[in-house]
């Protein structure tokens, strides 16, 4: 179509649509955004050469809200940044809490990679309440030589992780050994102790040699996905966290970045007004619902991890199990993707939320479903910005 015809029929909505892809396959990703994919490579600094592997982790909207202190000699202290929370989609940081798990495990990993035992204690000060977080830390880490501690295989997966939101091949199906590997990995790592009972944290997965399960689980993730799509207050939360364009990418290094041609250049010319969202029938929205659909329905496999209990620990050790989950199913070429919209605790998706945890068996209050994703084959997928080590050190 012709683009002023295009940018006429649709208009600002056009932009949403095209941003399905998130990084689209226009402009390059600026080099300074990824650099730290490189890993660390000669720092001499013990800590920031652990601290290097731990910032790429998964983050829920790459918001990076890890604050980290190193005043202490031989001692990590990780805070989390206030400022970066998702209050609308998240409202009792529950993902936030994952996400500081996700660096913990990677921390873990590349600790050991230098011979040294990371004791981690969660919550030193006191553990936050169910509904907010404060200023006191989310973890403390003593670093300790020890000739005995064993080295992580998952650690050679940690730069080439992605989290993968293309179109996968349904014809595809996840191998048997990659689910064993899978599930052993959600297992608390036999390397270290955990907080967790034997047992909290179950691992499933449905592919589709399991009747219409895989139906059902397309049906759930597609309201969802309408559902915070349609809903003005979550729409703004992540178009506050958009990055437009190689510049803003490189300013901000978080965030979910849209290098789509079309996309750029409706912001160029002043179309895309992150200002409001757009109106639920609009372009922007119907296309971003139908690209989602094709999505689900390109999908071979889902997995999930459902834990007993829901305290701020557990959904610490739920972030470590995705981890160690993700860099598993890496070693096997298999991509993966978060499906958080139905587990969310805000009112709208009160439906989809009661629908996934009945499918999954999770009952509440006992259970959680902490993680839900979309599993499969797919091209590769090239790497999310990160603000690099210097940025998550905390200002003394
Ligand atoms: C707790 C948690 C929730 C997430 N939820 C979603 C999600 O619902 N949809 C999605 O596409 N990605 C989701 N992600 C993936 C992040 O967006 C992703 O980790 C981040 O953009 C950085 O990209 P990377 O994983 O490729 O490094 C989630 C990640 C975590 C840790």
């Amino acid at each position: 179509m012709d683009r002023r015809i295009f940018i006429r029929v649709t208009g600002a909505g056009a932009i949403v649509a095209a941003s399905a892809s998130l990084t689209g396959c226009g402009q390059a990703m600026p080099a300074d955004a990824i650099a730290a994919w490189q890993g660390p490579g000669a720092e001499p600094d013990v800590r920031r050469w652990i601290l290097g592997y731990a910032i790429l982790a998964p983050h829920s909207h790459n918001l990076q809200s890890w604050r980290v202190n190193l005043d202490a000699q031989d001692e990590i202290v990780l805070h989390c940044d206030l400022s970066r929370l998702l209050p609308e989609t998240d409202p009792f940081s529950r993902q936030i809490m994952m996400s500081h798990g996700t660096f913990l495990e990677l921390l873990d990993i590349a600790a050991r990679e230098r011979g040294l035992r990371a004791e981690i204690t969660l919550f030193p000060d006191g553990a936050f309440g169910p509904k907010t977080l404060d200023e006191r830390p989310v973890a403390r880490i003593r670093l300790t030589p020890d000739p005995t501690v064993a080295k992580d295989p998952l650690f050679a997966q940690i730069l080439a992780r992605r989290t993968n939101r293309s179109l996968y091949n349904v014809a595809r199906p996840v191998p048997a050994a990659a689910w064993t590997a899978m599930a052993d990995a959600a297992r608390p790592s036999p390397l270290r102790t955990t907080s967790l009972q034997a047992n909290a944290l179950r691992f499933g997965y449905a592919n589709a040699s399991v009747g219409d399960l895989l139906s059902r689980h397309r049906a759930i993730a597609a309201e969802a996905w309408r559902i915070e799509l349609t809903t003005p207050r979550t729409v703004m939360e992540s178009y506050r966290v958009l990055r437009v364009g190689a510049d803003e990418i490189s300013q901000h290094r978080d965030g979910l970045s849209i290098l789509d041609p079309m996309v750029m250049m409706l912001n160029r010319v002043g179309l895309f007004d992150r200002s409001k969202a757009p109106a639920p029938d609009y372009y922007a929205s119907t296309s971003q619902i139908e690209d989602f659909d094709k999505k689900l329905a390109s999908t071979p496999a889902f997995l999930w991890l459902v834990t007993e209990g829901n305290d701020r620990a557990t959904q610490v050790e739920a972030g470590r199990a995705y981890a160690r989950v993700q860099l598993a199913a890496t070693a096997h070429g298999v991509a993966m993707q978060p499906l958080q919209q139905a587990l969310q605790e805000y009112p709208e998706q009160t439906r989809p939320y009661a629908d996934i945890r009945q499918l999954l068996g999770a009952p509440q209050p006992t259970s959680t479903v902490q993680m839900w994703a979309r599993v499969g084959f797919a091209p590769p997928v090239g790497p999310a910005p990160r603000r690099g080590v210097a940025a998550q050190l905390a200002r003394a």
